[in-house]
């Protein structure tokens, strides 16, 4: 039986860490409703799939997910109750009516920039389904109620979203709409009230970090730069981290940040794409093989220690086997801590799609495979580079094994520690003494 004060609220999110931050907002929004998360769909009084519509597979995904929830929703029927069905995120934002079409038993899709209208959307569908695909003027983030559950000791926290820069093979500008800042006055209340509840770590976020400005409080316009400047001295936070970045919004106050404020961690993940300027030129990424090595070098001369991460997409259309050893070459010349790739994927209504030179998908598996091959042989001497140093780690949850405890180095590594379970939320120094592929193990130096 359901009870009437509390309603069972199962989230499934897809995609990048804004759909995470955003399926926690729409929990918050959803909690004075009497809504309260659960972890599996069972029973659920309400469903809502927040999804990604960056690669083919994911939309995929969402139809086979609802297919299998009907199920639940056919039993909860049966039993005399109901559940909500609701689709969010960027497959709603693009295909909404879609998806209304083709999946009739959903009762609500709704876009990313319409979370805050939730809980009229919820009492409307009670009655009748709901379609949002608006992108309002007014910020979605003027309205949601601030961050106020504990996300533990490393937090997402979104500070900018949207973006104009419009990559040929992207659908983010059409899904999450322009470019947009929150104000600095509201993320560092946000970022303080995430403190007070435990976190140690915070990770800014946008689909755009670094195109980040917003005005202080005497009305002055500030960067990322000056946005970590502001947060690094709120007591108790210990690190700050952002993703993801645009090569060209790599301004100076952002690289001398990583010189100069000890709590930025030295980790950048900087998306190329392809190291072939005429891939490049032809995704619209306005800027260059070159550039791009500039950049990491004014960025190592400034933090020489940085570890660098990158996303690569590899058959994109016209990409001869020419344009692709460019890409193998700027791996080798900068080398990875890790990466990730894509084959490329053609999405409905982005110029790429309609390209010519589309590649055939076995020519995508053969380069992908290479480039994972040499990118994970990097991963690997990375981590095991670490091997036999002292580093100072985050303990952020409890480990697999008994008596250990899983932290992140400065570099983002995952790391196993052999430590009691009070270090945990602390930064201890510790001495690494294995590495693999995917992570660390290391024992607590001093304590
Ligand atoms: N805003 C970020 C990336 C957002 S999408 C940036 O500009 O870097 C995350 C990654 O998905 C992209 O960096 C890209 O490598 C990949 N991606 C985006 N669209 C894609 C497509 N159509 N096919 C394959 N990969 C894609
Ligand atoms: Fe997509 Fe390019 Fe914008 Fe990144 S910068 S979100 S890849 S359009
Ligand atoms: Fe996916 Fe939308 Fe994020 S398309 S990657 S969930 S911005």
């Amino acid at each position: 039986m359901t009870n009437a004060k509390h309603k069972k609220l199962f989230i499934k999110t897809w995609g990048c860490q804004m759909n995470v931050y955003d399926s926690n907002r729409m929990a918050d929004v959803l909690a004075p409703l009497g809504y309260k998360p659960v972890d599996t769909p069972e029973d659920a009084d309400m469903v809502i799939l927040n999804t990604c519509h960056i690669r083919e597979k994911a939309t995929d995904k969402v139809f086979s997910e609802l297919g299998r929830l009907r199920e639940h929703m056919e039993d909860k029927k049966a039993k005399g109750g109901r559940m909500l069905m609701a689709v969010a995120g960027c497959v709603a934002q693009a295909e909404g009516d879609f998806i209304m079409q083709r999946a009739p038993y959903v009762d609500m899709v709704f876009g990313p920039q319409t979370y805050h209208e939730l809980p009229q959307m919820v009492m409307k569908a009670t009655g009748e389904r709901v379609v949002n695909t608006d992108m309002p003027s007014d910020s979605k983030f003027d309205h949601l109620p601030q961050e106020n559950d504990n996300q533990g000791v490393t937090a997402f926290l979104s500070i900018q979203e949207g973006c104009d820069k419009f990559c040929t093979f992207c659908v983010v500008p059409y899904t999450r709409g322009a470019e947009y800042s929150r104000n600095i006055k509201g993320i560092s209340e946000e970022a303080k009230k995430l403190v007070d509840v435990g976190a140690r770590e915070i990770t800014l976020l946008g689909q755009n970090v670094n195109a980040y400005h917003g005005e202080d409080a005497q009305g002055r316009t500030v960067g990322l730069g000056g946005l970590i400047a502001a947060l690094a001295e709120i007591d108790g936070l210990e690190r700050i981290r952002y993703t993801t970045s645009h090569p060209r919004d790599m301004d100076q106050e952002l690289i001398d940040a990583h010189k100069d404020i000890p709590k930025l961690m030295p980790f950048l993940h900087l998306p190329i794409q392809s190291g072939s300027d005429r891939i490049l030129k032809a995704m619209n990424r306005q800027h260059t093989a070159d550039t791009y090595r500039d950049i990491i070098a004014d960025i190592k001369k400034a933090r020489p220690d940085i570890a660098m991460s990158s996303d690569f997409i590899v058959g994109f259309p016209g990409e001869s086997d020419e344009d692709f050893e460019d890409t193998m070459q700027i791996v080798r010349d900068v080398t990875y801590a890790y990466a990730y790739s894509f084959k490329y994927s053609p999405r409905p209504g982005t110029p790429a799609a309609n390209m010519a030179g589309q590649i055939h998908d076995k020519v995508k598996i053969e380069r992908i495979m290479r480039l994972q091959a040499l990118l994970n042989e990097q991963q690997l001497d990375f981590n095991n580079k670490t091997v036999g140093k002292t580093v100072p780690v985050l303990f952020d949850r409890k480990g697999v094994k008994d008596g250990q405890l899983h932290g992140r180095t400065p570099y983002n590594q995952a790391i196993h520690v052999k430590a009691p379970e009070r270090l945990f939320g602390q930064v201890v120094m510790a001495e690494v003494t294995e590495g693999n592929s995917n992570s660390l193990t290391g024992n607590v130096a001093i304590f």
